[in-house]
């Protein structure tokens, strides 16, 4: 919350806003961290926990920890770093880094840093052929694993863009104190025009581009008419690890499986899709019954301390994942800071999986963790 802190100094009003903010009242958006408190940690002492293994693997990958970096859209937004400054501190944690479609480094350049696994988070658009140009620069690009958001049939009913104009394209007159605070923002978006959406821009053609703006373009690309079919010819195009992101019933995260997904993300789009949907933490523990040996399992949503990661991991997920997590820290210090927020959370895993008494993440079970008495 430190880190949420200097972000919400350092960015033009607009911008914070649009990061910070969620649906409707936010109420999702606030259920997703206060639910992990609805649990209680039940330790094991005297288990003799010298040493903590917090390894496992994700995507058939070693990671060192079982913490993955979620796709959120245009890191340039928050910090000139960008997403390669992600991608490094990543890579030093080992662990999987996720780029959005909607990133403002193209998959190819993502790509080209350092060896760590990467994910491309893709929508499957109207246009099925830029879909699977999509697929193929993966490919070629030697990305891992390929991601599928789901929640997204329309935008989300995300007020506080509305209120502070990040959304209109109009300037308000309540934030315009703001832009002219931040001048060095400004200049990079509108000198250097660093915050386009590359990935979008490289795909459109030629023709729409012209027409409209990448985001129009994103905007009338997205297929309402998406089923599980869709998901089926998806995985027709590749191999490797699909992820389903955006579920949170057991029917979905069957209908997943059956359509040849491999792991699903536990999400409600960080609160700024359906408001009421429930936090990803409670959805953990029906999905991983019903469907733990046919798809890995990430907890996507509200993850901010290390006690967290282990009532997820307790109540049956593989791994947590992490967005304004990092995009806080990012905002606050570009890389320096995510390497800050990551180490402040590893370190805080690490403690209380002593303090638990547990001395492996691939140990912990639902002996950990029990929902707290009265709610
Ligand atoms: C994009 O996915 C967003 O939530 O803004």
């Amino acid at each position: 919350m430190d880190f949420r802190r200097i972000a919400r100094r350092k960015l033009p009003s607009p911008v914070f806003n649009y990061m910070d903010g969620g649906a409707d009242d936010e109420w999702t958006l606030g259920r997703n961290s206060a639910a992990f408190d609805d649990y209680e940690l039940l330790p094991a002492q005297l288990s003799g926990v010298s040493a903590v293994k917090l390894n496992s693997t994700l995507f058939g990958e070693p990671v060192d920890w079982p913490v993955m970096i979620s796709p959120t859209g245009a890191s340039k937004l928050f910090h000139a770093e960008g997403e390669p400054a992600v991608v490094r501190a990543a890579e030093k944690f080992r662990m999987i880094y996720s780029l959005s479609t909607l990133g403002t480094t193209t998959i190819e350049d993502v790509a080209s840093i350092g060896n760590g696994p990467k994910l491309f988070q893709l929508y499957v658009f109207k246009d099925r052929g830029a879909t699977a140009e999509f697929v193929a620069r993966c490919k070629s690009a030697g990305y891992k694993a390929l991601c599928l958001t789901v929640d997204t049939p329309v935008a989300g009913n995300r007020e506080r863009d509305a209120v502070y104009g990040f959304s209109s394209g109009r300037l308000r007159l309540r934030s315009v104190a703001s832009w002219l605070n931040h001048p060095g923002w400004l200049y990079r978006a509108l000198v250097k025009k660093e915050l386009e959406m590359v990935n979008l821009a490289s795909n459109a053609r030629p023709s729409q581009k012209e027409d409209m703006s990448l985001l129009e373009y994103f905007n009338s690309q997205i297929d309402r008419s998406l089923t599980w079919k869709d998901v089926e010819w998806l995985r027709s195009l590749w191999d490797g690890p699909l992820v389903i992101k955006g579920v949170q019933t057991v029917a979905d995260c069957r209908n997943a499986a059956n359509a040849g997904a491999t792991a699903v993300m536990l999400s409600n789009h960080g609160g700024r899709q359906l408001e009421s949907t429930p936090a990803a933490v409670d959805c953990i523990a029906d999905v991983a019954d019903a469907l733990h040996d046919q798809l890995e399992i990430i907890c996507d949503g509200g993850v901010r301390r290390g006690t967290h990661i282990i009532k997820a991991l307790a109540l049956g997920a593989n791994a947590c994942s992490i967005g304004r997590g990092y995009l806080y820290p990012l905002a606050a210090g570009g890389q320096a800071g995510v390497e800050r927020g990551l180490s402040l959370l590893q370190d805080e895993l690490e403690r209380s999986m002593a303090l638990l008494g547990c001395g492996a993440v691939k140990e912990l079970n639902s002996s950990f963790v029990r929902r707290r008495i009265g709610v």
